[in-house]
């Protein structure tokens, strides 16, 4: 059989031709599709919503399960939403898609005008696009490092605050857990592998050691510089000592599966591996604690990349009233409610932070409200249509020196070089 024609991605490679078939054939016999990414136990909880949804509208919604890489949704999108695909009709988006989607869904802001106050003003006008509100809220994001806190009172260690005092830590913890009989122990486990999670991991090692956010909002590229590339190098550094050798492969589920296995000192995460961690199933269930992220430069603040997946609503839908019904009901707090309590995904809504009922099934709630309320965005609001390409050049580059350590300054020299063509006169 001949191959069938495929689309390079800079994570994958997806097949043309089964997309196009998808969209062409998909059994649509639901009133609303909703495309929806998959991390950990994801899907489950939207459907979970999406049930109360139909019962409570009369409405049929059928979940599109997609890949849990917001690089490889991305690309996906683009082309369904570029082709002008009606077969779509919702898209959970992320954070940083506004800028680039705008003009593929529609204005949302009159529908919306009830409900916008009770929303961070912060996450909305992320959301905002001259004037337009491109999608509606569906939780916040902010990464935190996981640890095991039984293993730090057993080895005496304390709650490391910079990268450096974590590597000196998990290493003399994997060193003992492994003569111990753990030959699996690993000391840190993250997302390497070459997508936009890297680009938030690697933007945390390099803003809280001072080294700026790569592009500055001014449109200035700042990413070449002594602090960043010593950041890198300090990473990569980890990769076979403290860290699998695999890293440079590994999502944040590749790190997650080692981490709840038991076999991981530290994971730098998001907090939807919060519940999944504190599981029945889980073997770490009651060893472990989580904390904000360590600095690279001691007296720097840490920092934690904003993250976030919001509702937007095709333009190309033939069924927008109904779309936007159920947009507005996954911004509302029934929803965000189960997607707290059951993903450990954080609200967008400020009151759902004083529940009594999600502070009791996700403790670490008002700890987050401060985390992600003082978390650093990407530079996707300054760098708009080309953050994908940006952040795509970035975590290229990054990638690349986590496999080869010893040549972060060559590939930042490259990167600046290839920012600035891409600039052009713009940003
Ligand atoms: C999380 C964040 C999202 C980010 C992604 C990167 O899902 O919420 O904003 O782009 O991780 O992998």
């Amino acid at each position: 059989m001949k191959p069938l024609p495929l689309i390079r991605t800079a994570t994958s490679t997806l097949p043309a031709a089964l997309v196009s078939f998808a969209i062409a054939t998909a059994a649509h016999s639901a009133d609303l599709v909703m495309v929806s990414g998959a991390t950990g136990n994801s899907l489950e909880v939207t459907q979970k919503i999406i049930d109360i949804f139909e019962e409570q509208t009369g409405h049929t919604v059928e979940i599109r399960a997609m890949p849990s890489s917001t690089t490889d949704q991305f690309a996906q999108y683009k082309l369904w939403l570029s082709a002008g695909a009606s077969d779509v009709d919702v898209y959970r988006t992320d954070v940083i898609w506004a800028p680039q989607l705008a003009t593929h869904f529609i204005d949302l802001s009159e529908a919306a005008a009830d409900v916008i106050d009770e929303h961070y003003p912060s996450i909305i006008a992320s959301q905002t696009v001259g004037g337009k509100l491109v999608a509606l809220p569906y939780y916040t994001d902010a990464p935190v490092l996981y640890y095991r806190a039984d293993l730090l009172e057993k080895y005496d260690r304390p709650v490391p605050t910079t990268w450096a005092e974590l590597e000196e830590t998990a290493t003399l913890i994997q060193e003992a857990e492994r003569a111990a009989g753990n030959a699996d122990m690993w000391g840190l486990v993250f997302d390497g592998k070459p997508y936009e999670g890297l680009t938030c991991t690697a933007l945390e090692w390099v803003v809280s050691a001072g080294g700026g956010r790569v592009v500055e909002t001014d449109g200035e590229i700042s990413i070449n510089n002594d602090a960043a590339v010593s950041a890198i190098e300090t990473a990569a550094a980890w990769v076979g000592t403290i860290s699998p050798p695999g890293t440079p492969n590994y999502s944040v589920e590749e790190a997650r599966g080692v981490w709840q296995n038991g076999n991981a000192v530290f994971m730098r995460n998001w907090p939807y591996a919060y519940a999944l961690s504190r599981s029945d199933e889980s073997p770490v269930k009651d060893l472990f604690e989580v904390t904000t992220l360590p600095s690279m430069t001691e007296g720097e603040p840490s920092a934690a990349t904003l993250g976030g997946w919001n509702i937007a609503v095709s333009r190309y839908s033939e069924n927008q009233e109904a779309a936007i019904e159920l947009a507005l009901f996954m911004q509302s707090a029934e929803a965000q409610k189960i997607e707290a309590m059951e993903g450990s995904h954080l609200p967008t809504r400020p009151a759902l932070y004083e529940d009594d009922e999600i502070i009791a099934a996700q403790p670490i709630i008002g700890f987050m409200q401060d985390v992600f309320q003082s978390a650093v965005p990407r530079p996707s609001d300054v760098t708009r249509a080309d953050y994908n390409e940006v952040s795509s050049l970035f975590w290229t580059a990054v990638n690349s020196v986590l496999a080869e350590p010893g040549t972060a300054q060559d590939a930042f020299d490259r990167l600046e070089i290839q920012l600035t063509q891409l600039r052009g006169t713009g940003w």
